[in-house]
C-alpha cells in the first residue's frame, strides 16, 4: 500500500511536471507534495505510525529518499522555468532600434505672429518698449483724445463697433498712445501690437485685424527721425536696399501726417504686378504727433515733440508672404500656417 503510494507520487510528478509553464503553477503543484500539513509526503509520514515497528526505519529511509528526489526535481525544474521566463521577459521588453518612431506633428507659427515677432525684434533693437493696450476702449481714448472729437469727419474713416454709447472695440492701436502718455514722462519710446476691430469685410479687409503702433516723444523729435527709423525698419523687414518715401496725408492725431511707401521689393522699383507698376508699395501711416494730442495728455508741446506710426500686421504679412486674400489668415487651416514654417 505505502509502496504503491510512493510509486504513484513519482509517476504523477514525472508525468505532469513537463506540462507546467510558469513558476507560479509549479509552486502550487509542489505544495501538493511538500506542504508540511496536507502535502502527500507528510501524509505518507503520518501513515508510518500504523506500520509494524520493525518496518518503520526502512520505510522512513525510503520516504526521505523520495522527499529528497521530489525537492531536487522541483528545484531543477524551477530553475529551468525561471530561465525561460527571464528569456521571455527580455524578449518582450527588448527595444527594436530599427523600428520607425512615432511621428509627432510640430506646429507652425501663424504668419501674423511671425511678423509681430519680427517687428518687435527690430524695434526692440532700437530701444522701443512694448505696451499692450486694451481691446475695449472708451470713446475718449479711441477718438477724442486723439484729436477726433464727436462729429469730426475723420470718425467716418473707420466704421466702429460700439459696445455701448461710451464703449467700443478699439478701431486703432493709436488709443494706446494716450494711455502711455498719460502715465509716463518723455522720453517715451513704445511699440504697441494688438487686435483692432472695424466693420469692414472684403479681400483685403477683415472686421478683426492686427496693428502695430509706434510712438516716440522727446525733445527735438522731427520727421527726419521718423524717416531714419523707417529706413532701418523697411530694410530689415523687406530686405536690404528697400527705400522709403513719405507722401502727404491726413490723420487727426498727427501734423504733418504722411503715408509711407517702400520701394517695391519684388521688382526693385521698376514696376510689377505687386506694386501695380508704380515701383512703390504703401505700408503704413505716420506723422508728427499733433500738439493737441500732447496737450490732452499733459505734455508741453513747446518742450516736447514726437512722431507716431501705425501699420496693419496682416498687410505686411500679405505683402511679405505673397498672400492675396486676408481671409486665408483667419480660416485656422493649419495647412496654411505650415507653408510658412522655416
Ligand atoms: N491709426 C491709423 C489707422 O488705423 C494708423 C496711424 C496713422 C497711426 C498715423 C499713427 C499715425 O500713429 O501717426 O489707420
Amino acid at each position: 500500500m505505502m509502496e504503491e503510494m510512493i510509486g504513484g507520487i513519482r509517476a504523477e510528478i514525472e508525468e505532469k511536471i513537463g506540462t507546467i509553464d510558469s513558476s507560479a503553477a509549479l509552486y502550487e503543484f509542489r505544495k501538493t507534495f511538500l506542504d508540511n500539513k496536507d502535502g502527500k509526503i507528510s501524509q505518507l509520514m503520518k501513515g508510518m505510525k500504523d506500520l509494524p515497528k520493525e518496518e518503520k526505519p526502512a520505510f522512513g529511509k525510503i520516504i526521505n529518499e523520495l522527499k529528497t528526489w521530489v525537492i531536487e526535481t522541483f528545484d531543477a525544474y524551477d530553475e529551468k522555468i525561471k530561465a525561460l521566463e527571464l528569456a521571455k521577459k527580455n524578449q518582450d521588453e527588448a527595444i527594436d532600434v530599427t523600428m520607425p518612431g512615432v511621428k509627432s506633428e510640430v506646429g507652425a507659427l501663424h504668419p501674423d505672429t511671425m511678423i509681430i515677432n519680427e517687428l518687435i525684434d527690430i524695434f526692440a533693437g532700437m530701444g522701443f518698449e512694448i505696451y499692450e493696450g486694451k481691446e475695449i476702449e472708451n470713446d475718449y481714448y479711441n477718438f477724442t483724445a486723439l484729436n477726433t472729437p464727436k462729429d469730426h469727419p475723420a470718425r467716418d474713416m473707420q466704421d466702429t463697433f460700439y459696445v455701448s454709447d461710451e464703449f467700443l472695440l478699439r478701431t486703432q492701436t493709436s488709443a494706446g498712445q494716450i494711455h502711455v502718455m498719460e502715465n509716463a514722462k518723455p522720453p517715451i519710446k513704445i511699440l504697441s501690437p494688438g487686435k483692432v476691430f472695424r466693420s469692414d469685410d472684403d479681400a483685403t479687409h477683415s472686421p478683426m485685424f492686427s496693428q502695430m503702433e509706434g510712438l516716440v516723444v522727446d525733445k527735438n523729435i522731427s520727421l527726419c527721425d521718423l524717416q531714419g527709423m523707417l529706413d532701418i525698419f523697411s530694410a530689415r523687414i523687406f530686405g536690404e536696399g528697400v527705400k522709403t518715401r513719405l507722401r502727404p496725408s491726413y490723420f487727426p492725431f498727427t501734423e504733418p501726417s504722411v503715408e509711407v511707401d517702400v520701394s517695391c521689393f519684388a521688382c526693385g522699383g521698376k514696376g510689377c504686378k505687386l506694386c501695380k507698376g508704380t515701383g512703390w508699395i504703401e505700408v503704413l501711416g505716420a506723422g508728427v504727433v499733433n500738439r493737441h494730442v500732447l496737450e490732452n495728455c499733459g505734455i508741453d508741446p513747446d518742450e516736447y515733440s514726437g512722431f507716431a506710426f501705425g501699420m496693419g500686421v496682416e498687410r505686411i504679412a500679405m505683402l511679405k508672404y505673397g498672400i492675396n486674400n486676408i481671409k486665408a489668415l483667419f480660416e485656422s487651416d493649419t495647412r496654411f500656417a505650415d507653408q510658412f514654417k522655416n
